[in-house]
């Protein structure tokens, strides 16, 4: 069973240069400990720039792909374009996309069932809003277990389809977005949800070990509380993926709290 931990960078909309975005790339791939796995979900214009120059130290993904594998779709990204330009990873279901975009969970889906069939690993994103979160964390188990079922619906139970889903559990109330208003979630309760989704795997998806991460207002500070609960994989980061000295805080947290026994 895998304990490595699993730490991947979503830098949204950022940063506005690839000078930047080197620089950034550059300064997690360097210190980046080989007990982590590490991910960098740079935006489109940038991700196949510094997919093709990888050296395998770390590993790249897409912040989305769709689910046709080529034609008159305007504006999109196939799979199999990822898969052959050395990209690894796909963020599918992000709730910035379900919120602005109106990606719904049929389209989720979709992606979901053409990226684990061109061979991309899918990190799922699922979570409940504030409203939902009020109600209570029964609410909240429901809301996500609605989730897992339409977004996994059809997934085939082979071994590449389990290796390569990981799912991550991002309140929708805890992302930052920018703003220093959100707050993480509590770790016993991600240590809550993240069980149950596993339980939800398990049961109706008969995925007997996956591995099921946190996201939201991680940072250097709180992710050691987070990653040294065993059943949290590991994390997906957003606003500390953007600055080197915090991101380099939670990778040495992941460092410590993982071990070797992964591949
Ligand atoms: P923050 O880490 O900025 O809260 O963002 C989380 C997220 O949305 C990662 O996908």
């Amino acid at each position: 069973m895998p304990d490595k931990k699993l730490i991947i960078a979503n830098w949204k909309m950022n940063p506005p240069t690839y000078k930047e975005a080197e620089q950034l790339a550059e300064a997690v791939i360097k210190s980046s400990p080989k007990k982590v796995d590490v991910v960098l979900c740079p935006p489109f214009v940038w991700l196949t720039d510094m997919s093709h120059e990888s050296t395998g130290k770390v590993k790249f993904g897409a912040q989305d792909v769709f689910w046709e594998s080529g034609g008159a779709f305007t504006g999109e990204i196939s799979a199999a374009m990822l898969k052959n330009s050395g990209v690894d990873y796909a963020i599918i279901g992000h709730s910035e996309r379900r919120r602005h975009l109106g990606e719904t969970d049929a389209m989720v889906n979709k992606k979901v069932l053409a990226a684990l069939k061109a061979g991309l690993r899918v990190i799922l994103c699922v979570g409940e809003s504030k409203e939902v979160r009020r109600k209570g964390i029964d609410a909240a188990k429901r809301f996500v277990e609605r989730q897992l079922r339409e977004d996994l619906q059809g997934i085939k139970y082979q071994e590449s389809s389990i290796k390569n889903l990981v799912v991550t559990y991002e309140p929708v109330w805890a992302i930052s977005g920018g703003d220093s208003t959100h707050t993480a979630d509590d770790p016993k309760n991600a240590v809550e949800m993240i069980a149950f989704i596993k339980s939800i795997l398990n049961s109706i998806f008969h995925i007997l070990y996956s591995r099921v991460l946190y996201g939201g207002s991680v940072n250097a500070k709180n992710a050691g509380s987070f990653l040294r609960e065993p059943e949290i994989g590991g994390a997906l980061v957003g606003g500390a993926s953007l600055k080197p000295k915090e991101f380099l805080g939670i990778l040495k947290a992941a460092e410590k709290y993982g071990s070797m026994s992964d591949k």
